[in-house]
């Protein structure tokens, strides 16, 4: 049988990603764990991260093993602050050491570290000084960062500064769902403004030691949709697509701080702080205009109901989102775009071999249309720690399955599936026949030709 086969361009690289807090394990000195221990009823369960996947105390080493039978070629993993500077100004040798060993057992297996800066915790001694609020976080990170990139520069030269200002920002400082559960629209734009200044000072300060890094940050985007062509609709999706996609966008693009309440102004410092742009791609929302939500300004959004989405609040599985979402970056942007994370929960992996085709699909189809993606970051190597959702079975997202009792990892399907793309650099018909043959359709919608 004829058989259709998409390839990237040999250049193209392929990973996995994690964060330190949700794998590593009794990261006790940042404020998500002290928020665990309150068992305040905002993470499922009301567990705490505990051992996650332990690799602290040993398993990241055969863990990287994993990424190289997987045929990877590099790994987001980011580094916890709250271990390397345990007290203001005071650095942790030993922390650095074991990063150090992490991350050279990384390169021994060929696999190229990005390594992100800030991925939501924070020390407790920054916290407990106001923490993201306060105008000196930006200057306090940056004394980190100078720090951290000073340790690593002979084995890193990949860095992501900040994971999801906008995300963070939304989760701990609007709606009050993470630590340290702020909810107001003032606080939300303080913690912003924070992360993109802190932002800008890393871009800097990262280049100072390092000319020739490549600095970058990871910029969630969903994609929103109206309802219907109802203007009221539109409306409101101009205000929930510019408060979590716009500001940082218009930020980082013309240096233009530009909130929807409150003062604009100009940040001209904040242009040209990227050698590239991370995409983390989820989901669609549509919006809609909700009369019963008028104290929130008739604010609505969600997923369709018809359509399919994930647990709780999570929205649509929108494959072409993914695209229009890289679009758009190049449009704001126009720098090298890697996609730093992309995955979906699924507790049993059902959907999740159809749905990597598809996603990756599109990232094909954007190479293809001349978009500079240069590498995918599949979420996550391993189910880990997923946040305010904890270990919740519905928010599993790895590669591996894990039994967090016995630290046992068994690959899932879905893992064996992305091991081939990994190595064949390609996505084909026999995969999809092999893996997920309901997506033949939709994936080869000319057929397979030959005959
Ligand atoms: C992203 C986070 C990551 C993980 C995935 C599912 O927003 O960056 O840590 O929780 O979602």
């Amino acid at each position: 049988m004829a058989e259709a086969t998409h390839h990237f361009p040999s250049d193209f690289e392929w990973g996995t990603a994690t964060s330190a807090h949700q794998v590593e394990g009794d990261n006790s000195n940042n404020d998500w764990w002290e928020w665990e221990q309150r068992k305040n009823g905002k993470v499922h369960g009301d567990v705490s991260s505990a051992k996650a996947c332990d690799w602290w105390a040993g398993r990241a080493e055969e863990d990287i093993q994993r990424m190289a039978e997987l045929k990877t070629s590099t790994h987001r993993l980011s580094i916890e602050w709250s271990r390397l500077e345990p007290e203001p100004g005071q650095f942790d040798n030993a922390a650095f050491d074991r990063y150090r060993e992490i991350i050279k057992t990384m390169r021994s297996a060929g696999i190229t570290p990005l390594v992100t800066l800030h991925h939501f915790t924070t020390p407790i001694w920054v916290a407990a000084q106001g923490g993201w609020l306060q105008s000196d976080a930006p200057k306090t990170f940056a004394a980190f960062v100078e720090r951290a990139v000073g340790n690593l520069s002979d084995l890193v030269d990949r860095w992501c500064t900040i994971n999801e200002p906008n995300v963070y920002s939304t989760n701990s400082f609007f709606l009050g769902g993470w630590p340290p559960g702020k909810a107001g629209i003032n606080d939300y734009y303080a913690a912003l403004f924070n992360l993109l200044e802190a932002h800008a000072r890393s871009y800097d300060i990262i280049h100072d030691q390092q000319p020739n890094a490549q600095v970058g940050l990871a910029k969630h985007m969903v994609y929103y949709h109206p309802r219907s062509i109802s203007p009221l609709d539109g409306q409101v999706n101009r205000i929930v697509d510019r408060q979590f996609n716009g500001i940082t966008l218009t930020a980082l693009a013309k240096g233009r701080w530009e909130p929807l309440v409150g003062k604009k102004v100009g940040v001209d410092k904040w242009r040209n702080t990227l050698d590239w742009i991370g995409l983390n791609y989820y989901m669609r929302h549509n919006t809609f205009f909700d009369v019963s939500n008028l104290s929130g300004l008739g604010i609505g959004y969600g997923p369709r109901p018809a359509e399919e989405h994930g647990p709780g609040g999570w929205g649509e599985f929108y494959p072409d989102g993914l695209f229009e979402c890289i679009k758009r970056l190049h449009r704001s942007l126009n720098l090298p775009i890697y996609i730093t994370e992309n995955g979906l929960p699924d507790e049993r992996d059902r959907k999740r071999p159809r749905i990597m085709l598809e996603y990756i699909r599109r990232v094909w189809t954007a190479v293809m249309h001349n978009y500079p993606v240069k590498g995918y970051y599949y979420w996550s190597l391993l189910d880990n720690f997923e946040w305010a959702e904890g270990y919740d079975p519905e928010f599993r997202f790895g590669l591996y399955e894990v039994d967090f009792e016995t630290q046992e990892r068994t690959l899932k399907p879905s893992g064996e599936l992305y091991g081939k793309i990994a190595e064949s650099n390609s996505i084909s018909s026999e995969m999809v026949r092999k893996s997920a043959p309901e997506a033949m359709d939709s994936l080869f919608p000319g057929g397979l030709g030959g005959s």
